[in-house]
């Protein structure tokens, strides 16, 4: 029965998980997987979690089944966090919240909801994105996606982009990153956010927010999503999806939410009765611990202040990351295509350096360095033991 199966090509960012755990280097240096790394190089629980964790297990939160659309109190709490307290207020009656397995799962379950209702939308990715986008709509949409410019000459290309989506039919639904582009670490600009708008107005198309990094941009919550604000009170109608794995570190709990705002209520309640449907068939539901994690963190004021704390630390080790390597570059003589300022530029936790496959092939069989192919490394894989090493081993790479 089986016998005509081949095989799939493994993932492009977990695979080097894999090789990493594989290597017996004691020096070797993992920028692949995007998940935060202390000055150490160790994963790290935040102690605002673990405190969370402390009063679930003290309060006995129940393992009972969520209800489909998942835990009230998350919900609640996500949908506040994302468009802040004012706006979420005024909204919410004609906002759709439902909990779901991270950013992947809330995408999931938005792209089989579109394509049941709109399957003749066109779904825009920009180029680059993260790879599990097309992947995503493909599966689910039955059709891929198309693509618009995002990336110029080390920034984003705006003019590109205004272009292709000038060009999109009515209707297509706009995947957008509202900060810490991946995998580019390059944002559309402040003062460009408006002149998308207009496009995006005028052709009658739908932007889709993907959250993964509120917080992680600027190390400021309500900065980091004042673009998806700014498009609600614009008017928009918007999807949203949003992970707590980066700014939690909640990576394997599958916390996240989809947020889908319409015009008006009575519209929010049959678009949430047919959500629900898409996840019950789906997956029934969403665990639970991972959104009582969230919710305890988001909902007890001190620890709140405390996240909020941990969240700005990790955000400004990364940001003096950038800085050391732009430093060891240049102790090592380094000057990558154009020069290397773009990396101070970057933001969130991608940079795309700029190396050549060529060059990540020899990083990663001559000095068990791991990274994307693209030259996307995960900066907090870097840290004080590990910098000048890697930047050494950049100049010989780009010598070799
Ligand atoms: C990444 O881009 O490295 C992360 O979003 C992890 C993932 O699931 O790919």
């Amino acid at each position: 029965m089986f016998s005509n199966i081949s095989v799939a090509p493994p993932d492009k960012i977990l695979k080097l998980n894999g090789f990493f755990k594989a290597d017996p280097n004691p020096d070797k240096i993992n920028l692949g997987v995007g998940a935060y790394r202390d000055a150490n190089g160790k994963n790290y629980l935040l102690p605002s979690v673990r405190r969370a964790e402390q009063m679930i297990y003290d309060q006995q939160f129940p393992k009972e089944y969520l209800p489909i659309d998942g835990y009230a109190p998350f919900n609640e709490a996500a949908a506040r966090l994302i468009f802040g307290k004012e706006l979420h207020n005024e909204i919410k009656e004609r906002t759709v919240t439902v909990q779901e397995l991270s950013g992947t799962g809330s995408l999931r379950v938005a792209f089989e909801f579109i394509h049941t209702f709109f399957p003749d939308a066109e779904v825009y990715i920009p180029s680059p994105t993260w790879a599990n986008h097309a992947a995503i709509v493909k599966k689910t949409t039955l059709r891929a996606a198309r693509t618009y410019r995002y990336l110029g000459n080390r920034a984003v290309d705006t003019e590109g982009m205004l272009e292709d989506l000038r060009a999109a039919p009515a209707g297509s639904i706009i995947l957008l990153h509202p900060c810490a582009h991946n995998p580019t670490g390059y944002d559309i600009p402040d003062d460009q956010w408006g002149r998308v708008f207009d496009v995006l107005e005028q052709g009658k198309l739908i932007p889709y927010f993907d959250s993964a990094y509120q917080g992680y941009a600027s190390g400021d919550l309500d900065r980091d999503a004042h673009v998806i604000r700014d498009a609600v009170k614009r008017g928009f109608e918007v999807f949203v999806s949003q992970s707590f794995a980066k700014n939690m570190g909640l990576y394997a709990e599958r916390a996240g939410a989809l947020h889908i705002v319409c015009g008006v209520p009575q519209v929010a309640e049959a678009v949430r009765t047919q959500i629900k449907s898409t996840i019950r068939a789906m997956h029934s539901s969403s665990p639970c611990h991972g959104a009582y994690l969230a919710a305890t963190v988001l909902n007890t004021p001190e620890l709140r202040a405390q996240w909020e704390v941990e969240l700005k630390a990790m955000a400004a080790r990364i940001q003096e990351m950038r800085q050391a390597l732009v430093d060891a570059l240049e102790k090592h003589g380094v000057v990558l295509p154009g020069g290397n300022d773009h990396i101070t530029r970057q933001v969130g936790m991608f940079s795309f350096t700029g190396l050549t496959p060529d060059q990540v092939l020899y990083l990663r069989d001559n000095c068990s360095i791991y990274m994307l192919e693209n030259g996307r490394i995960s900066m907090a894989g870097l840290n004080p033991s590990n910098v000048d090493r890697f930047a050494g081993f950049v100049a010989e790479a780009i010598k070799a």
